[in-house]
């Protein structure tokens, strides 16, 4: 942490502090870790079970940890049926703004209705409970009902992230053994149609599992329809069966709520494995404590529900606790560069949650775009995926939030399920700090032999107890779980987080990144083996090292050593051409900022790529230790 930075300390005004449901943290902090199944069996009360737990945990199968065992819940009964019985029936659960300005809005008593009809249909189609529907749509209202439908009856989801390559598709699609693939025919973004459906034309191809696929008409495009594969969604929901009752599936707290899959150190992404019980008390308990929700905010978390954040913080953690969200399409500059400030004013939102490199990206444009309009709703301001520097941080806190709404910086990962390390609105902050460990979980930073850091001293982030966000496993692969977690502090049963920190005199936590092969570009987690294996899957290339460094927008850019086969000669043209080849294999958010053409790779005696090394010389710094580099 830089010193100066370090000192920089927010407090909350009176009001804030007067307005805070939650009041106090160090003493309810300590009773928590003191006596953290009672507390994680008072969050659970809060919600409505079938039948209540026999265990609140069972940790008889280390490190697959079982929350709440024996008890039978389903999270859409906390999400939606239950709400229908009070007054939250007629709420607004959602509203929704297209990029082309287009606007719906639903009650939660229309939210049940949308999703009893899709759950029909899913149902019609032969999708039972256990199994996994894929998932791969545009910011649209469809996506939230398709998600919510699985679960209610008791089907997993796995959502694809909508700007993910063909490739990416397939591969998920087949590790997850869907039959059905529920899409559309494309979404808007900077005014263009994504085309959506022609992507998923390619990738299924190569689908063996796959029968059904379901399409939502959003932009109106031509597409390729297959006969007795391709189903529009309008055509199905106009069928009476749609509009028949559904009952929501009985669960055990411990049945898969969904798989969302994320990038590691090696090629093959992981599926990561959510439960309905333990994630539904968790995202919710985060989410109306981080964000001091009140039953009259409009909330706003402008991240993609296709990724783990928006799962908690825009579907689940949120319509659990009845909460009135927002959701927006498209691009934030699009048509201009204060669309975001215009929605805000527009409807009255009193929390935005989103990333750095969202923020970064705003403030380049400069404060007359924000300063347009009336954004004095905003209450309470979220940051999530990424180290967010001073100087954004500053920007956030003084322009958009106008020196009056605390920054929650909410470490987190998509193995967690939800907040771990974060404000309340009552903390003190320093910027660039998650600063402190939520109620009930214990987190520290460690060498390598699991002996805390000094203040200051970098080390590993590890997680010290269970909670009941935590993943429960990698779906069908129970060793890779172990191994990428549980291995490093297996004597001390602590989960290893993969992120650098530090913790200061004040016992605040200060992220610094991965230390692990995993890069995050603009918030986005990518694997440099999976930048590797696209980079040579190009015909020019035999070896490929991928390093991330600094960068201004998306925090970092990834660059590239590549090493060309004999017969090929470096130039620009070959260099754009392996550039645009791996955003085609993986999206344009994998696509390399530079490759440099080179001979030699640095590698250790047993063949292992020194990214440390590479990155060291790209950046001009000491190489640091290169005992086992080879000659
Ligand atoms: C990685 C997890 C959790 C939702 C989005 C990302 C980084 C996340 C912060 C933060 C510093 C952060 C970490 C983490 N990260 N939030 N507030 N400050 N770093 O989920 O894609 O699973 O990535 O994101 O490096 O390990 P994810």
């Amino acid at each position: 942490m830089p010193e100066q930075e370090a000192q920089d300390l927010f407090f909350p005004s009176d009001e804030v502090k007067a307005y805070a449901t939650v009041k106090e943290y160090d003493k309810t902090y300590a009773q928590s870790i003191k006596d953290p199944l009672s507390f994680w069996a008072e969050q659970a009360e809060k919600l409505e079970w079938y039948q209540k737990w026999d265990k609140v945990l069972d940790d008889s199968d280390k490190p697959f940890f079982k929350w709440y065992a024996g008890g039978k819940i389903n999270i859409i009964h906390n999400a939606i049926d239950r709400h229908l019985k009070t007054p939250i029936r007629n709420k607004i659960a959602l509203i929704w703004e297209g990029e082309n300005g287009e606007s719906k809005v639903f009650s939660y008593h229309a939210l049940n209705r949308e999703v009893t009809a899709f759950a029909n249909i899913l149902k019609s189609m032969g999708v039972r409970k256990g199994d996994i529907v894929t998932i791969y749509m545009p910011q649209i209202p469809e996506q939230i009902f398709a998600m919510l439908a699985c679960a209610k009856i008791g089907a997993a989801h796995s959502v694809v992230y909508g700007g993910f390559s063909a490739e990416a598709l397939q591969e998920r699609i087949n590790d997850a053994h869907s039959r059905v693939l529920v899409t559309a025919d494309g979404g808007y973004r900077r005014g263009k149609p994504t085309g959506l459906k022609q992507i998923v034309n390619e990738a299924v191809e190569s689908c063996s599992t796959l029968e059904v696929v379901i399409t939502v008409k959003r932009t109106g495009e031509v597409v390729y329809m297959e006969n007795d594969r391709d189903y529009w969604f309008h055509d199905l929901r106009a069928l009476p069966i749609a509009n028949t009752p559904c009952p929501t599936e009985v669960m055990d707290a411990n049945d898969m709520l969904f798989l969302l899959y994320t990038s590691g150190s090696t090629g093959k992404p992981k599926g990561i494995v959510h439960k309905h019980g333990g994630y539904s008390v968790y995202t919710s308990t985060t989410h109306s404590m981080v964000f001091d929700l009140k039953p009259e905010d409009r909330y706003w978390c402008a991240a993609d529900p296709g990724w783990i954040t928006g799962h908690s913080y825009i579907v689940y953690g949120p319509l659990i606790n009845g909460a009135t969200l927002f959701l927006y399409e498209g691009a934030p500059n699009h048509p201009y560069p204060d669309r975001w400030w215009r929605m805000i004013d527009k409807y009255g939102i009193n929390i935005l949650y989103t990333s750095p490199t969202a923020i970064r990206g705003l403030m380049r444009y400069g404060e007359s775009w924000v300063n347009r309009h009336n954004i004095s709703s905003l209450r309470l301001l979220g940051s999530v995926g990424e180290p967010i520097n001073p100087e954004a941080w500053k920007w956030y806190y003084n322009v958009v939030g106008k020196g009056k709404a605390p920054i929650m910086d909410t470490w987190w990962q998509t193995e967690t399920g939800g907040h771990v390390i974060t404000p309340l609105p009552i903390t003190p902050l320093k910027p660039g700090s998650a600063t402190k460990p939520f109620f009930g979980v214990e987190v520290g930073v460690v060498d390598d032999q699991g002996n805390d850091v000094a203040p200051g001293e970098q080390g590993n982030l590890v997680i010290k107890t269970p909670w009941p966000g935590m993943a429960c496993c990698i779906h069908q692969d129970r060793q890779r779980f172990y191994e990428s977690y549980w291995k490093k502090y297996e004597q001390q049963g602590w989960y290893h987080a993969g992120d650098a920190a530090k913790v200061d005199n004040d016992g605040y936590f200060w992220i610094i990144g991965r230390s692990d092969d995993v890069i995050k570009v603009s918030g986005y987690r990518l694997g440099t083996a999976e930048i590797e294996s696209a980079v040579v899957s190009h015909p020019a290339v035999t070896e490929a090292a991928a390093i991330a460094l600094p960068h201004e927008l998306k925090g970092n850019a990834i660059y590239v050593y590549a090493i060309l086969r004999t017969g090929f000669t470096p130039s620009h043209e070959l260099e754009k051409e392996i550039k645009d080849h791996v955003a085609k294999m993986m999206g344009p958010i994998a696509k390399p900022e530079q490759i440099s053409f080179t001979e030699i790779l640095p590698k250790t005696r047993s063949g292992k790529i020194m990214r440390r090394v590479l990155k060291a010389r790209a950046q001009g710094l000491p190489e640091g230790d290169i005992s086992t580099l080879e000659e």
